[in-house]
């Protein structure tokens, strides 16, 4: 498997893979897809990376993460980790890991950490966890993890760009 950021090529399937991998999700909006294609109008994708398949299925993307800047409360220079998805049929495998692997190295090199909304028992492998006073309006509040690089305590509002559609200060 490869991880490599998105080229123009990969803009079909990256959708079908976000509709697809997320619709089993309870918690899922359906809107997932136009998010994604909203930050990447915006030019707000700050990483937009797919796994690309080296087996047998040559260059099939069977996973992706995007990242975009975010705010936590006054604070930027946080960059939020959503939406990772993998391909149904290829879960279990890595693929998650390797994104969020390669997200976060590339992310501790521009941010002063990473923060997600997300099922803890999955993000807290990577070192994501919740923080007293950290949150976003309508989420209960172990969803909403950070994983500060430089021992920033985050406190307060998880403010996402304006592509996901929150109610929340621009
Ligand atoms: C969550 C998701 C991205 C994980 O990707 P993946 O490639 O299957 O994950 P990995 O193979 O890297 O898994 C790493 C570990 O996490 C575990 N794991 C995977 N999904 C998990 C989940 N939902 N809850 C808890 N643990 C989970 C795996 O068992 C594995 O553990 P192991 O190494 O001890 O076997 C993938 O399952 C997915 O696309 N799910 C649907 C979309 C989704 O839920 N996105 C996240 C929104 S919160």
């Amino acid at each position: 498997m490869l991880i490599r950021d998105e080229t123009a090529g990969d803009i079909p399937a990256i959708g079908r893979l976000v509709t697809e991998a997320l619709r089993m999700l309870p918690q899922s909006t359906g809107t997932e897809a136009g998010i994604v294609e909203k930050l990447r109008a915006d030019g707000a994708l700050a990483l937009s990376l797919v796994a690309e398949d080296e087996g047998e299925d040559e260059g099939e993307v069977i996973g992706y993460l995007a990242a975009s800047a975010a705010r936590i409360g006054t604070q930027d220079g946080w960059g939020l980790i959503g939406p990772l998805v993998v391909l149904p049929a290829r879960h279990r495998q890595g693929i998650g890991t390797a994104l969020m692997a390669e997200a976060l190295r590339r992310l501790r090199a521009t941010s002063r950490g990473a923060a997600l909304v997300g099922d803890p028992a999955y993000y807290g492998r990577f070192g994501f966890r919740a923080f007293p006073g950290l949150g976003v309006a309508g989420c209960p509040p172990e969803v909403v993890q950070a994983l500060p690089f430089d021992g920033t305590e985050p406190r307060g509002e998880l403010i996402h760009h304006p592509a996901f559609g929150l109610a929340q200060p621009e």
